[in-house]
């Protein structure tokens, strides 16, 4: 058991401390932009350990300090590592959880081709994404048709789509070994920060294959809007049992009118979601998030960690998978775990307003993207339209011009959700004592964790943002749901995001297996929230976690405030 007060009593900055950049403040946005860097590098060539990467996810004055990085269970010299680069010559059997059927989903003839890098064609004309409930009659029969020819395609087309459906089988359940290597760790682009250029591609091959077989350059995967109270429901096209779009898997609770609920917590006879929940959700998740690596994620590079953390981007769909997945299947095919979600044809289209997400943050909320030499170098293999096996980087997906295709301007009903409401309060302290660590999730657990400074400025709030860290070990292969809340004097059946202390959402979907004590960690931005409740000259920061919904209880190995370089 972790010591509590040994450890917060040390402001550590040695374990993690390699680079730290520099924000001139500016206006509220621009001070989110990095103006300025200056890196310092860890150590010499001797020991194989030069600093590669511009890494940005330092945490300085590391409340955990001994105690910490005594119960880190993710690899330090993931900041020392290679950009994560896919082998064609290993694409394995997948670590598939208990109760899936065994299905290879590799490539066909993967390691027999030639592998050549990617190069963008010339566009001719923009692809424009649209919400698919706005869908002319035209589009919707394009989608069809083309979604038709392509499941009639041979399974072991690469273009097929059965075989679109086993790459993100193979990419989330250790198929393909890391560039050089068979063993451990495998590509995973899940919980760390490959998840939104991963996808990315995904998509982009996907919506190029379906207009090559159609005959139409224009055609653009529609997105589900689920972020607009029109869209929050399961789009009509993917629910007529006739259409190429309908999947039988998925939960027959769930089909419209029935309102999706981006605060899903699978209870007994759940109903349906409402909109003012979800809108709020969905602004907690985007625009009230700031840092990169809160908001896509933590590194993953090759010899790293195997689960660093996900961010709120990724947290946020989770539970639109959940959703959706058949609860009559052990693993909640097919969108419920993530071997199976790419047999939904919903899938490519809630991955398209996920897409639509990350464009929204960093147009509409000044978010920036990862500078990391490791980030942008690190690259995937895809099947192009003509079938030809080819390799893609990071760096090539974020700008979205060369990419050839954009959202339309659809109307953005969260900017403000529940900020006409919230007028500053003033919480009272509990006196709740520090967590007992490990702490096992099976009941609501309520806690102080030390904050190691108080009253910051604001120019210092500019410059770093506070953060409670958790170290969260769970079974990977489990559906997991578990809300974090500040000062919060409720009782936990009413823990919402309409609450103003409710603090974000810990959300698993069933992926890949792993040691039970492999700890992720769950990274939450509070320094908005501190002072919105009133609560930034308070000594200690008071969580309740609630759990949700999970087989297994999950474990928190521990919890520490932490300041995070913007
Ligand atoms: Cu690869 Cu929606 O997940």
């Amino acid at each position: 058991m972790a010591s509590i007060s040994l450890a917060l009593s040390s402001l550590s900055t040695t374990t993690n401390f390699r680079s730290f950049s520099v924000f001139p403040l500016e206006t509220k946005y621009k001070s989110r932009r990095r103006i300025t860097k200056v890196s310092c590098n860890g150590a010499d060539d001797q020991n194989n350990m030069i600093y590669k990467g511009n890494r940005r996810d330092v945490l300085i004055g590391l409340g955990g300090g001994l105690g910490a990085a005594a119960s880190f269970t993710y690899n330090p010299f993931a900041a020392f590592a290679d950009p994560v680069v896919t082998n064609p010559r290993s694409c394995n059997r997948p670590n598939l959880p208990v109760g899936a059927q065994p299905i290879p989903c590799c490539p066909p003839n993967i390691g027999s081709d030639q592998v050549e890098d990617f190069v963008f064609p010339i566009v001719v004309q923009e692809r424009v994404r649209k919400p698919v409930h706005l869908l002319s009659d035209k589009e919707i029969a394009d989608y069809k048709e083309a979604i038709k020819r392509m499941r009639e395609l041979s399974p072991d087309d690469p273009r097929s789509f059965t075989q679109q459906a086993n790459i993100h089988c193979a990419y989330c359940h250790d198929s393909y070994a890391l560039n050089g290597s068979t063993a451990p760790p495998q590509v995973k682009v899940h919980f760390n920060w490959l998840f939104a250029p991963f996808h990315r591609w995904y998509l982009y091959f996907y919506e190029r294959i379906l207009g090559s077989l159609i005959e139409n350059d224009t055609f653009a995967l529609p997105y589900w809007n689920w972020d607009h109270p029109d869209g929050m429901y399961i789009p009509d096209i993917f629910n007529d049992r006739r259409s190429s779009l309908y999947d039988a898997k998925r939960n027959a609770n769930h089909l419209p009118p029935v309102l999706i609920d981006l605060n899903w917590n699978n209870r007994a006879g759940d109903t349906s979601g409402d909109v003012d929940t979800n809108l709020r959700k969905v602004k907690q998740s985007i625009a009230d998030v700031k840092a990169p690596d809160t908001f896509f994620g933590k590194n993953f590079a090759e010899g790293g960690g195997q689960f660093p953390a996900s961010g709120t981007l990724e947290l946020l769909h989770n539970t639109g998978h959940a959703w959706t997945g058949d609860p009559t299947d052990p693993n909640g095919e097919d969108m419920g775990a993530f071997y199976s979600s790419g047999r939904d044809p919903l899938f490519y289209s809630h991955h398209s307003n996920v897409d639509r997400l990350w464009t929204i943050w960093k147009d509409r909320f000044g978010g920036v993207d990862f500078s990391d030499d490791d980030y942008k170098n690190s690259s995937f293999l895809f099947y192009d339209e003509n079938g030809k096996l080819v390799r893609v980087t990071v760096d090539q997906c974020l700008n979205m011009s060369s990419l050839g295709y954009r959202y339309d301007n659809a109307p953005i009903p969260w900017e403000f959700a529940g900020e006409e409401t919230t007028t500053p309060i003033k919480v009272q302290s509990l006196s709740l004592p520090p967590p007992s660590l490990p702490l096992i999730l099976n009941s609501t657990q309520s806690f102080a964790v030390k904050r190691p400074s108080k009253s910051r400025s604001k120019e210092e709030k500019a410059k770093k943002e506070e953060i409670l860290v958790f170290e969260v070990a769970f079974d990977k292969s489990k559906n997991v749901k578990f809300d974090v809340l500040l000062f919060w004097k409720g009782d936990a059946t009413e823990a919402s995001p309409k609450n103003k202390e409710f603090a974000g959402s810990f959300v698993n979907v069933s992926h890949a297996p792993s040691p039970k004590d492999l700890a992720v960690q769950y990274q939450i931005e509070i320094s908005d929230l501190l002072d919105k409740l009133g609560a930034d000259d308070e000594d200690n920061v008071e969580v309740t976690l609630v759990p949700q919904y999970g087989d297994v209880p999950v474990t928190i190995n521990n919890a520490y405030v932490a300041y995070l370089q913007l």
